[in-house]
């Protein structure tokens, strides 16, 4: 360990993924310190109550309420704290030091992308959020990265969890969808407020996210047609099945080509009807899938969990390693 560099990690948030995150940090410290060829400290955790239970035991030492000092000094943020303030200030600030950010938060990366992209790029710092989407799957980075050179022309998947939970015991188990509900709330699926994921906004955040990247174009979050899954009962899941369906709610987003070339995107979310011998309709419980036709690549497709606490900060850690090794020369 001795001769490595000392990195400080702020991390904003110690929720459930907060919380796994500050783990999976202190845990593979050494491990990953050889790794990268610097030491990854974590400086603090900022929340708002010091004394509140956590998911795993860390060590109270390293927990404070005052954000903004954390921030300051810090070579890597990682935002875990979700909603759009005070997130989008501490991240911009954050930037604005010279830092790089991590954070799995859509609902500020669909609003305020742009914004954010731009802090990073006048300073040289790199703002990743892998964990945004899909939370384990890796889909963000093959998009910009592995197919950049590729011309996508749709993405298509399931990309909220707990809906896709809940769906899933109505349709296999019978459950009503209130038991399925608080099922996927214990296993820390759903959202602080439930209707995001219920009424569809996470898995619009997460197309916006997703057709941004893949299109190479701001898509306003705001513009994406949304449905949810609260109007969907056992007895249409019922039918369905017996006409051979599974009702699952899906993001879509497309470019919409016409004879003279592209004429637009295509971005929206609804529960659709899905054969039951599609591979979407074996994607079960929490996980996710996306599936991305590309001109060349042809079909691909992503599959794994698209949410919890541990899954979600395996995503997380991935982009800190990766902001870490910029710090590292020849690194
Ligand atoms: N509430 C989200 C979901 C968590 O259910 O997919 C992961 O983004």
């Amino acid at each position: 360990m001795n001769g490595y560099r000392d990195l400080r990690v702020a991390l904003l948030g110690c929720g459930s993924v907060g919380a796994q995150t500050a783990r999976l940090i202190l845990e593979h410290g050494e491990e990953l310190a050889s790794r990268i060829g610097a030491r990854l400290t974590l400086a603090g955790i900022a929340v708002r109550d010091v004394h509140a239970q956590r998911d795993v035991e860390l060590p109270q030492e390293l927990f404070t309420t005052d954000a903004e000092r954390l921030v300051q000094g810090a070579d890597i943020v990682i935002e875990l704290m979700g909603g759009i303030e005070p997130a989008r200030s501490l991240i911009l600030q954050a930037l604005q030091g010279g830092a790089d950010v991590v954070t799995a938060n859509k609902a500020l990366i669909a609003a305020h992308g742009r914004e954010l992209a731009d802090a990073a790029e006048q300073v040289g710092a790199q703002l990743s959020y892998e964990a945004a989407v899909a939370a384990a799957i890796p889909i963000l980075r093959p998009l910009r990265e592995s197919l950049a050179g590729d011309h996508i022309t749709r993405v298509l998947g399931i990309v909220n969890g707990s809906t896709n939970y809940i769906l899933d015991r109505m349709d296999r188990f019978g459950d009503s969808a209130e038991d399925a509900m608080r099922v996927a709330s214990e296993l820390g699926y759903l959202e602080a407020d439930p209707t995001l994921d219920v009424e569809g906004y996470d898995a619009a955040q997460k197309a916006t996210i997703l057709a941004s990247i893949a299109f190479h174009t701001e898509v306003p979050v705001d513009a994406v047609h949304r449905e949810g899954i609260s109007g969907i009962t056992l007895t249409q899941i019922e039918a369905a099945k017996h006409a051979g369906y599974v009702i699952k709610l899906l993001a879509i987003a497309e470019r919409i080509t016409s004879s003279d070339g592209v004429a637009g995107i295509s971005a929206r979310v609804y529960p659709a009807l899905i054969r039951r011998d599609h591979p979407l309709a074996a994607v079960y419980g929490g996980k996710n899938a996306v599936f991305v036709e590309a001109e060349a690549a042809g079909e691909l497709m992503f599959y794994g969990a698209g949410a919890g606490g541990a899954e979600t900060a395996s995503a997380v850690l991935g982009d800190l390693v990766s902001a870490a090794r910029r710090h590292v020369v020849g690194g």
